[in-house]
């Protein structure tokens, strides 16, 4: 335990994608879609699918593994997993309480987070503030997602845009000056039958109708969520940059949600960013949700993207309606 308030920063990131790859082409065979129309409207190629025994947990676990080797600690170490997800491997116990016992992070107390895409990025804010506290001293926060079982097979605008993915990162205390500088967080619950499941919970409980109808699949108005992402990414960065007396020009890198190209466009146009300075892997993953911003993340981070000293932006929006960011200075 640390006793004071401190810097909080990342200090290890892992993912885990599965092996299967469900290409556009593989698609075009189950629906009534094509290559050229999915890669326009969304710059999605290919997605990556669990295969039928894994569940969410499976793939958090070991993307949470990959994280806690490249942070030097040992799963004993952790003191609190917070695990951001919308396929959850059922409605409870949570998440986090399975990975905690699969990877053996036996100190560390656990629980999940609803918000859907922003899941992660809510993640950080929250393990941000039990570090700086000195109430933990460790705490892994994963973004993991099997969506391809709440995908109904016959929605066609649906089905192109989601695959399955987890990433993870470890947080801890950092040197004086770096680590977490600012966050966005916001939420606009009147746009929540903007996208949502219908079925399977108090409201609705599952039952043969609810099946039947399809009411436990993903349902999306698209072109809504289309209009509000491309407002709140630019919006909410620039917030963010504001709290942490930065402007667009001392952005480093952006780790957008992976939702979208043109979604992602218009974020980097409304920063007056380069486009060498994003992170891009929609084209291979799709959305994965929750998963997108740490799966990049890591991705960024092994390639050797982003370095010491970098002003960095995570930022993302999804269900609820929902949206998050925050500004790293990299250590
Ligand atoms: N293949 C071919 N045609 C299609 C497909 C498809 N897969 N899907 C839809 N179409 C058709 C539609 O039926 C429509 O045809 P019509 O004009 O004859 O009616 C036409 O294409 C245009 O449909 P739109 O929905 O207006 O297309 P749009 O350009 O908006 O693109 C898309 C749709 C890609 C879904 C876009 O709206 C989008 O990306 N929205 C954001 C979605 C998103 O990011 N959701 C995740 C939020 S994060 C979370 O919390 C999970």
């Amino acid at each position: 335990m640390v006793n004071k308030v401190c810097s909080v920063g990342i200090i290890g990131t892992g993912s885990y994608l599965p092996e299967t790859i469900v290409t556009n082409e593989d698609l075009e065979k189950i629906i009534d879609t094509n290559d050229e129309w999915i890669v326009t409207r969304t710059g999605i190629s290919e997605r990556r699918k669990a295969p039928p025994e894994m569940a969410t947990s499976d793939l958090g676990a070991i993307a949470a593994q990959r994280a806690i080797e490249s942070a030097n600690l040992r799963p004993e170490d952790i003191d609190l997993i917070i695990v951001a997800t919308i396929t959850p491997d059922m409605l409870f116990p949570s998440t986090a309480c399975i990975i905690q016992e699969k990877i053996g992070a036996t100190k560390a107390a656990a629980f999940d987070l609803s918000a859907a895409c922003t899941g992660f990025i809510y993640g950080l804010s929250i393990a941000a503030q039990f570090i700086a506290t000195g109430m933990y001293k460790y705490v892994l926060v994963i973004g993991a997602e099997v969506l391809s079982r709440i995908l109904n097979p016959k929605d066609r605008s649906t089905l192109i845009l989601f695959g399955d993915g987890a990433g993870a990162a470890v947080l801890g205390p950092v040197e004086e000056g770096y680590g977490f500088l600012s966050f966005d967080l916001g939420a606009e619950g009147s746009g929540g039958d903007l996208l949502y499941i219908k079925a399977g919970g108090s409201r609705f409980p599952a039952s043969k109708e609810t099946v039947e109808k399809g009411e436990h699949y993903i349902k999306m108005v698209g072109n809504e969520v289309f209009k509000f992402a491309v407002r709140i990414m630019g919006e909410t960065s620039l917030k963010a940059l504001e709290k942490a007396g930065l402007t667009q020009d001392d952005v480093n890198y952006l780790i957008p949600h992976q939702a979208n190209i043109r979604i992602v466009d218009a974020a980097v146009k409304r920063l007056k960013l380069a486009t060498e300075k994003v992170y891009v892997n929609l084209d291979k993953y799709g959305n994965m949700s929750g998963a997108s911003v740490p799966v990049a993340l890591d991705e960024a981070v092994r390639k050797g993207r982003i370095n010491k000293g970098d002003n960095v932006i995570l930022v993302g929006f999804g269900a609820g309606l929902t949206w998050g960011s925050c500004v790293i200075r990299w250590s």
